[in-house]
Protein backbone atom coordinates (compact mmCIF):
# COMPACT_ATOMS: atom_id res chain seq x y z
CA UNK A 1 0.00 0.00 0.00
CA UNK A 2 0.98 3.71 -0.70
CA UNK A 3 1.67 5.41 2.39
CA UNK A 4 0.78 8.99 2.15
CA UNK A 5 2.27 10.09 5.03
CA UNK A 6 2.59 14.05 5.91
CA UNK A 7 6.11 15.57 6.67
CA UNK A 8 6.55 16.09 10.78
CA UNK A 9 6.67 20.08 10.14
CA UNK A 10 7.15 22.87 7.49
CA UNK A 11 5.82 23.17 4.44
CA UNK A 12 6.15 20.32 1.66
CA UNK A 13 4.12 20.30 -1.71
CA UNK A 14 2.48 17.40 0.10
CA UNK A 15 0.26 19.09 2.22
CA UNK A 16 -0.97 21.44 -1.11
CA UNK A 17 -3.36 18.21 -1.90
CA UNK A 18 -3.90 17.56 1.56
CA UNK A 19 -7.06 17.66 3.20
CA UNK A 20 -7.25 20.01 5.72
CA UNK A 21 -7.93 18.08 9.13
CA UNK A 22 -9.01 18.91 12.78
CA UNK A 23 -6.14 18.57 15.59
CA UNK A 24 -8.24 15.64 16.86
CA UNK A 25 -7.77 13.43 13.29
CA UNK A 26 -4.39 14.92 13.14
CA UNK A 27 -3.33 13.77 16.87
CA UNK A 28 -5.60 10.23 15.96
CA UNK A 29 -3.84 6.79 16.51
CA UNK A 30 -4.38 5.16 13.60
CA UNK A 31 -4.36 1.49 14.90
CA UNK A 32 -3.31 -0.62 11.69
CA UNK A 33 0.54 -0.73 10.25
CA UNK A 34 0.34 0.86 6.93
CA UNK A 35 0.82 -2.35 5.19
CA UNK A 36 -1.94 -4.10 6.88
CA UNK A 37 -4.75 -5.27 5.03
CA UNK A 38 -6.07 -8.18 6.83
CA UNK A 39 -6.51 -7.93 10.91
CA UNK A 40 -6.29 -10.96 13.48
CA UNK A 41 -6.18 -10.81 17.32
CA UNK A 42 -2.43 -11.08 18.45
CA UNK A 43 -0.52 -9.95 21.38
CA UNK A 44 0.27 -6.30 19.07
CA UNK A 45 2.50 -4.53 21.80
CA UNK A 46 5.46 -2.68 21.09
CA UNK A 47 7.35 0.08 23.14
CA UNK A 48 5.81 3.04 24.19
CA UNK A 49 6.58 6.86 24.51
CA UNK A 50 8.17 6.46 20.71
CA UNK A 51 6.08 9.13 18.33
CA UNK A 52 4.21 7.12 15.52
CA UNK A 53 3.43 8.91 11.72
CA UNK A 54 0.19 8.35 10.65
CA UNK A 55 -1.00 9.15 7.28
CA UNK A 56 -2.66 12.57 9.25
CA UNK A 57 -0.33 13.45 11.84
CA UNK A 58 1.25 11.80 14.79
CA UNK A 59 0.43 10.40 17.90
CA UNK A 60 2.65 8.47 21.05
CA UNK A 61 5.55 10.48 22.54
CA UNK A 62 4.03 10.83 26.12
CA UNK A 63 2.00 7.94 27.85
CA UNK A 64 -0.61 10.15 28.77
CA UNK A 65 -2.25 12.26 26.16
CA UNK A 66 -3.76 14.68 27.38
CA UNK A 67 -6.29 15.17 24.28
CA UNK A 68 -5.46 18.76 23.33
CA UNK A 69 -8.42 21.50 22.99
CA UNK A 70 -10.90 18.61 24.52
CA UNK A 71 -9.04 17.87 27.58
CA UNK A 72 -11.30 19.91 29.60
CA UNK A 73 -15.00 18.21 28.20
CA UNK A 74 -13.33 14.66 28.71
CA UNK A 75 -12.12 15.44 32.14
CA UNK A 76 -16.06 16.92 32.67
CA UNK A 77 -17.18 13.81 31.83
CA UNK A 78 -15.07 11.78 33.42
CA UNK A 79 -15.52 13.92 36.99
CA UNK A 80 -19.49 14.43 36.45
CA UNK A 81 -19.42 10.38 35.78
CA UNK A 82 -17.62 9.61 38.92
CA UNK A 83 -19.99 11.76 41.28
CA UNK A 84 -23.10 10.20 40.06
CA UNK A 85 -21.65 6.67 39.92
CA UNK A 86 -19.13 5.65 42.67
CA UNK A 87 -19.00 1.69 41.47
CA UNK A 88 -16.83 2.74 38.63
CA UNK A 89 -14.00 3.13 40.83
CA UNK A 90 -13.05 -0.61 42.28
CA UNK A 91 -10.28 -1.21 44.53
CA UNK A 92 -9.51 -5.05 46.01
CA UNK A 93 -8.24 -5.37 49.47
CA UNK A 94 -4.33 -5.09 49.71
CA UNK A 95 -4.31 -3.19 46.29
CA UNK A 96 -4.23 0.59 47.79
CA UNK A 97 -0.30 0.53 47.70
CA UNK A 98 -0.35 -0.13 44.23
CA UNK A 99 -2.91 2.91 43.81
CA UNK A 100 -0.60 5.15 45.38
CA UNK A 101 2.00 3.53 43.42
CA UNK A 102 0.11 4.37 39.85
CA UNK A 103 -0.68 7.97 41.47
CA UNK A 104 3.33 9.02 41.98
CA UNK A 105 4.32 7.54 38.77
CA UNK A 106 2.26 9.08 36.87
CA UNK A 107 2.56 12.45 38.46
CA UNK A 108 5.96 12.32 37.97
CA UNK A 109 5.14 10.85 34.37
CA UNK A 110 2.85 14.18 33.77
CA UNK A 111 5.31 16.67 34.97
CA UNK A 112 8.00 15.99 32.82
CA UNK A 113 5.82 15.82 29.67
CA UNK A 114 3.73 18.49 30.06
CA UNK A 115 6.28 21.12 32.28
CA UNK A 116 4.30 24.34 31.54
CA UNK A 117 0.55 23.17 32.35
CA UNK A 118 1.33 19.93 34.89
CA UNK A 119 4.12 20.33 38.15
CA UNK A 120 4.77 17.83 41.15
CA UNK A 121 7.29 19.32 43.73
CA UNK A 122 8.63 16.64 45.81
CA UNK A 123 10.16 17.13 49.55
CA UNK A 124 10.81 13.88 50.86
CA UNK A 125 7.20 11.47 51.05
CA UNK A 126 5.38 15.18 50.59
CA UNK A 127 4.56 16.30 47.45
CA UNK A 128 2.63 19.31 46.04
CA UNK A 129 0.40 18.47 42.42
CA UNK A 130 -0.50 21.61 40.50
CA UNK A 131 -2.66 21.05 37.56
CA UNK A 132 -3.37 24.98 35.92
CA UNK A 133 -5.42 23.34 33.06
CA UNK A 134 -7.90 21.97 35.09
CA UNK A 135 -6.99 24.34 38.68
CA UNK A 136 -5.96 21.88 40.70
CA UNK A 137 -3.86 22.75 43.67
CA UNK A 138 -2.91 20.14 45.96
CA UNK A 139 -0.78 19.04 48.66
CA UNK A 140 -0.38 14.80 49.81
CA UNK A 141 1.71 12.63 51.67
CA UNK A 142 2.33 9.84 50.41
CA UNK A 143 0.41 6.54 51.80
CA UNK A 144 -1.22 8.89 53.76
CA UNK A 145 -5.07 8.56 53.09
CA UNK A 146 -6.35 11.93 55.01
CA UNK A 147 -3.78 13.78 53.24
CA UNK A 148 -6.04 13.67 49.66
CA UNK A 149 -9.86 14.47 49.04
CA UNK A 150 -10.19 10.80 47.89
CA UNK A 151 -8.67 7.49 47.36
CA UNK A 152 -5.34 7.89 44.97
CA UNK A 153 -6.48 6.03 42.60
CA UNK A 154 -9.82 8.08 41.77
CA UNK A 155 -7.30 11.81 42.44
CA UNK A 156 -4.89 10.66 39.23
CA UNK A 157 -8.55 9.91 37.35
CA UNK A 158 -9.97 12.76 37.66
CA UNK A 159 -6.73 14.43 36.55
CA UNK A 160 -6.25 12.72 33.29
CA UNK A 161 -8.50 10.61 30.48
CA UNK A 162 -7.11 7.41 30.78
CA UNK A 163 -9.29 4.47 32.49
CA UNK A 164 -6.79 2.93 35.00
CA UNK A 165 -6.78 -0.65 35.56
CA UNK A 166 -4.28 -2.79 37.57
CA UNK A 167 -3.19 -6.72 37.41
CA UNK A 168 -1.65 -8.13 40.63
CA UNK A 169 -0.63 -11.72 40.64
CA UNK A 170 -2.95 -13.62 43.19
CA UNK A 171 -2.72 -17.05 43.91
CA UNK A 172 -0.72 -18.29 41.08
CA UNK A 173 -2.57 -16.18 38.42
CA UNK A 174 -2.69 -12.48 37.31
CA UNK A 175 -5.85 -10.79 38.48
CA UNK A 176 -7.78 -7.35 37.47
CA UNK A 177 -7.51 -6.12 40.78
CA UNK A 178 -8.14 -1.99 40.72
CA UNK A 179 -9.98 -0.29 38.36
CA UNK A 180 -11.44 2.96 37.78
CA UNK A 181 -13.35 3.00 34.63
CA UNK A 182 -16.16 5.42 33.19
CA UNK A 183 -15.34 4.75 29.26
CA UNK A 184 -15.54 0.94 28.96
CA UNK A 185 -16.69 -0.12 25.30
CA UNK A 186 -19.36 -2.64 26.72
CA UNK A 187 -17.75 -4.15 29.73
CA UNK A 188 -18.00 -3.29 33.10
CA UNK A 189 -15.51 -2.60 35.44
CA UNK A 190 -18.12 -4.01 38.80
CA UNK A 191 -18.86 -7.20 37.18
CA UNK A 192 -15.21 -7.73 35.96
CA UNK A 193 -12.46 -6.54 39.11
CA UNK A 194 -11.16 -9.33 40.87
CA UNK A 195 -11.18 -11.83 37.22
CA UNK A 196 -7.93 -13.22 36.29
CA UNK A 197 -6.93 -12.69 32.88
CA UNK A 198 -7.96 -16.12 31.80
CA UNK A 199 -11.69 -15.63 33.22
CA UNK A 200 -11.88 -12.37 31.49
CA UNK A 201 -10.95 -13.41 27.95
CA UNK A 202 -12.95 -16.38 27.68
CA UNK A 203 -15.51 -14.83 25.60
CA UNK A 204 -13.41 -13.30 23.17
CA UNK A 205 -13.48 -15.60 20.05
CA UNK A 206 -10.31 -17.11 19.92
CA UNK A 207 -7.78 -15.59 21.58
CA UNK A 208 -7.73 -18.60 24.22
CA UNK A 209 -7.94 -21.21 21.95
CA UNK A 210 -4.98 -19.57 19.78
CA UNK A 211 -3.08 -19.37 22.67
CA UNK A 212 -2.92 -15.59 22.41
CA UNK A 213 -4.12 -15.35 26.22
CA UNK A 214 -1.36 -17.27 27.57
CA UNK A 215 1.25 -15.26 25.36
CA UNK A 216 -0.34 -12.05 26.65
CA UNK A 217 -0.05 -13.50 30.76
CA UNK A 218 3.74 -14.52 29.55
CA UNK A 219 4.48 -11.00 28.37
CA UNK A 220 2.73 -9.15 31.64
CA UNK A 221 4.51 -11.72 33.91
CA UNK A 222 8.36 -10.53 32.12
CA UNK A 223 7.36 -6.84 31.91
CA UNK A 224 10.60 -5.17 33.02
CA UNK A 225 10.35 -2.59 35.71
CA UNK A 226 11.89 0.17 33.37
CA UNK A 227 10.33 -0.16 30.36
CA UNK A 228 6.98 1.08 29.46
CA UNK A 229 4.55 -1.12 26.35
CA UNK A 230 1.30 -0.04 24.59
CA UNK A 231 -1.31 -1.67 22.57
CA UNK A 232 -3.46 -0.45 20.01
CA UNK A 233 -6.91 -2.18 19.96
CA UNK A 234 -10.06 -1.01 17.72
CA UNK A 235 -13.35 -1.67 17.40
CA UNK A 236 -16.79 0.40 16.14
CA UNK A 237 -18.70 2.19 18.63
CA UNK A 238 -21.86 1.05 20.36
CA UNK A 239 -23.38 4.47 19.94
CA UNK A 240 -23.40 6.45 17.30
CA UNK A 241 -22.05 9.27 18.99
CA UNK A 242 -19.18 10.48 20.27
CA UNK A 243 -19.91 9.80 23.45
CA UNK A 244 -17.18 7.71 25.42
CA UNK A 245 -19.13 6.24 28.19
CA UNK A 246 -20.56 3.19 26.57
CA UNK A 247 -20.27 1.00 29.89
CA UNK A 248 -22.54 -1.55 30.52
CA UNK A 249 -23.76 0.26 33.52
CA UNK A 250 -25.00 2.99 31.09
CA UNK A 251 -26.80 0.40 28.40
CA UNK A 252 -30.21 1.82 28.59
CA UNK A 253 -28.78 4.95 27.05
CA UNK A 254 -27.20 4.25 24.42
CA UNK A 255 -28.61 0.60 23.55
CA UNK A 256 -30.89 1.47 20.73
CA UNK A 257 -27.86 4.19 19.51
CA UNK A 258 -26.83 1.92 16.92
CA UNK A 259 -29.95 0.03 15.57
CA UNK A 260 -31.20 3.61 14.76
CA UNK A 261 -28.26 4.76 13.25
CA UNK A 262 -28.96 1.67 10.79
CA UNK A 263 -32.17 2.39 10.29
CA UNK A 264 -31.25 5.85 9.03
CA UNK A 265 -28.41 4.73 7.23
CA UNK A 266 -26.45 7.40 8.67
CA UNK A 267 -23.05 5.72 8.27
CA UNK A 268 -21.16 9.22 8.20
CA UNK A 269 -21.83 9.54 12.25
CA UNK A 270 -20.72 5.84 12.92
CA UNK A 271 -17.77 5.97 15.21
CA UNK A 272 -14.58 3.92 14.88
CA UNK A 273 -13.23 3.49 18.33
CA UNK A 274 -9.64 3.26 19.47
CA UNK A 275 -8.06 2.48 22.64
CA UNK A 276 -4.43 3.30 23.50
CA UNK A 277 -3.37 0.81 26.42
CA UNK A 278 -0.19 1.33 28.03
CA UNK A 279 1.63 -1.95 30.37
CA UNK A 280 3.48 -0.30 33.07
CA UNK A 281 5.52 -2.32 35.92
CA UNK A 282 5.12 0.11 39.02
CA UNK A 283 8.46 0.13 40.86
CA UNK A 284 7.48 0.07 44.53
CA UNK A 285 4.72 -2.89 44.39
CA UNK A 286 5.42 -5.09 41.23
CA UNK A 287 1.75 -4.49 40.00
CA UNK A 288 0.93 -3.70 35.97
CA UNK A 289 -1.08 -1.39 34.38
CA UNK A 290 -3.43 -1.19 31.77
CA UNK A 291 -4.56 1.90 31.50
CA UNK A 292 -6.71 2.38 28.71
CA UNK A 293 -7.21 6.10 26.41
CA UNK A 294 -10.01 5.71 24.21
CA UNK A 295 -10.06 7.87 21.05
CA UNK A 296 -13.35 7.76 19.01
CA UNK A 297 -13.28 9.35 15.14
CA UNK A 298 -16.56 9.36 12.77
CA UNK A 299 -16.44 7.60 9.49
CA UNK A 300 -17.11 11.05 8.19
CA UNK A 301 -14.02 12.49 9.07
CA UNK A 302 -11.92 8.60 7.89
CA UNK A 303 -13.49 9.28 4.58
CA UNK A 304 -11.38 12.71 4.47
CA UNK A 305 -8.15 10.57 4.71
CA UNK A 306 -7.88 8.18 1.46
CA UNK A 307 -5.20 6.07 2.84
CA UNK A 308 -7.42 5.59 6.18
CA UNK A 309 -10.83 5.29 4.09
CA UNK A 310 -9.35 2.25 2.10
CA UNK A 311 -7.24 0.49 4.88
CA UNK A 312 -10.50 0.66 7.42
CA UNK A 313 -13.02 -0.59 4.58
CA UNK A 314 -10.46 -3.30 3.32
CA UNK A 315 -10.02 -4.69 7.11
CA UNK A 316 -13.58 -4.64 8.19
CA UNK A 317 -14.57 -6.23 5.65
CA UNK A 318 -11.95 -9.09 5.33
CA UNK A 319 -12.83 -9.75 8.81
CA UNK A 320 -13.92 -13.04 9.83
CA UNK A 321 -17.88 -13.62 11.04
CA UNK A 322 -16.67 -14.41 14.69
CA UNK A 323 -14.50 -11.65 15.05
CA UNK A 324 -17.20 -9.40 13.36
CA UNK A 325 -19.83 -10.73 15.50
CA UNK A 326 -17.83 -9.91 18.51
CA UNK A 327 -17.23 -6.62 17.59
CA UNK A 328 -21.03 -5.81 17.20
CA UNK A 329 -20.57 -4.71 13.23
CA UNK A 330 -21.45 -8.01 11.60
CA UNK A 331 -25.13 -6.87 10.29
CA UNK A 332 -24.30 -3.56 8.94
CA UNK A 333 -20.21 -3.85 8.17
CA UNK A 334 -21.59 -3.90 4.08
CA UNK A 335 -23.57 -0.90 3.61
CA UNK A 336 -21.25 0.91 6.18
CA UNK A 337 -18.36 -0.10 4.13
CA UNK A 338 -19.50 0.70 0.76
CA UNK A 339 -20.61 4.05 2.35
CA UNK A 340 -16.75 4.65 3.56
CA UNK A 341 -15.57 4.01 -0.05
CA UNK A 342 -18.28 5.81 -2.21
CA UNK A 343 -17.66 9.34 -3.13
CA UNK A 344 -18.29 12.73 -1.85
CA UNK A 345 -22.18 12.87 -1.35
CA UNK A 346 -23.22 9.31 -1.66
CA UNK A 347 -26.19 8.16 0.53
C1 LIG B 1 -1.12 -8.02 25.97
C2 LIG B 1 -2.15 -8.12 26.77
C3 LIG B 1 -3.58 -8.23 26.28
C4 LIG B 1 -4.09 -8.59 25.06
C5 LIG B 1 -3.34 -9.01 23.81
C6 LIG B 1 -5.54 -8.49 25.17
C7 LIG B 1 -6.43 -8.79 24.16
C8 LIG B 1 -7.79 -8.55 24.18
C9 LIG B 1 -8.68 -8.64 23.05
C10 LIG B 1 -8.25 -9.03 21.64
C11 LIG B 1 -9.91 -8.31 23.45
C12 LIG B 1 -11.17 -8.23 22.57
C13 LIG B 1 -11.41 -6.76 22.27
C14 LIG B 1 -12.03 -6.39 20.93
O1 LIG B 1 -12.06 -7.14 19.96
O2 LIG B 1 -12.46 -5.24 20.81
C15 LIG B 1 -9.82 -7.99 24.86
C16 LIG B 1 -10.87 -7.59 25.63
C17 LIG B 1 -10.75 -7.23 26.95
N1 LIG B 1 -9.60 -7.22 27.71
FE1 LIG B 1 -7.76 -7.72 27.10
N2 LIG B 1 -5.86 -8.08 26.42
C18 LIG B 1 -4.69 -7.92 27.13
C19 LIG B 1 -4.58 -7.51 28.45
C20 LIG B 1 -5.63 -7.23 29.26
C21 LIG B 1 -5.54 -6.91 30.65
C22 LIG B 1 -4.23 -6.85 31.44
C23 LIG B 1 -6.81 -6.69 31.10
C24 LIG B 1 -7.32 -6.35 32.46
C25 LIG B 1 -6.72 -5.73 33.36
C26 LIG B 1 -7.70 -6.84 29.98
C27 LIG B 1 -9.05 -6.65 30.03
C28 LIG B 1 -9.92 -6.78 28.96
C29 LIG B 1 -11.34 -6.52 29.04
C30 LIG B 1 -12.12 -6.03 30.26
C31 LIG B 1 -11.87 -6.80 27.78
C32 LIG B 1 -13.34 -6.67 27.34
C33 LIG B 1 -13.98 -8.00 27.51
C34 LIG B 1 -15.44 -7.97 27.12
O3 LIG B 1 -15.76 -7.64 25.96
O4 LIG B 1 -16.24 -8.32 27.99
N3 LIG B 1 -6.96 -7.18 28.88
N4 LIG B 1 -8.52 -8.14 25.27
Amino acid sequence: MTSTRPPASGAHPETATRPVLHGHTARLPWPFPDDLDAFRYSVNVEPARVPRRTAAGEWGAHIVDLGGEEYGAIMADRRRILDADPCRVRIMPGMLPACWDLLLYYLRDLAASYPHVLELDEDGDRFHWRNHALGTDQRFVLGDAGSLPCDPMTFLGREIPDDLLLVKERDGALSFDAGLVTFAAAWSVSFDVGMTMAEIHNPVPRLTHEGITSRAEQFLRRLPADQVYRRVNWTFSASGSRRLDVSLEELPDWGTDIPALVRDRDWGRLQLRIEVEHFVRLPMTGAVTFNIRTHMTSLEQVRRVPAWRDQLARVVLELPEDLAAYKGFLDYREPAMAWLLAGEGAA
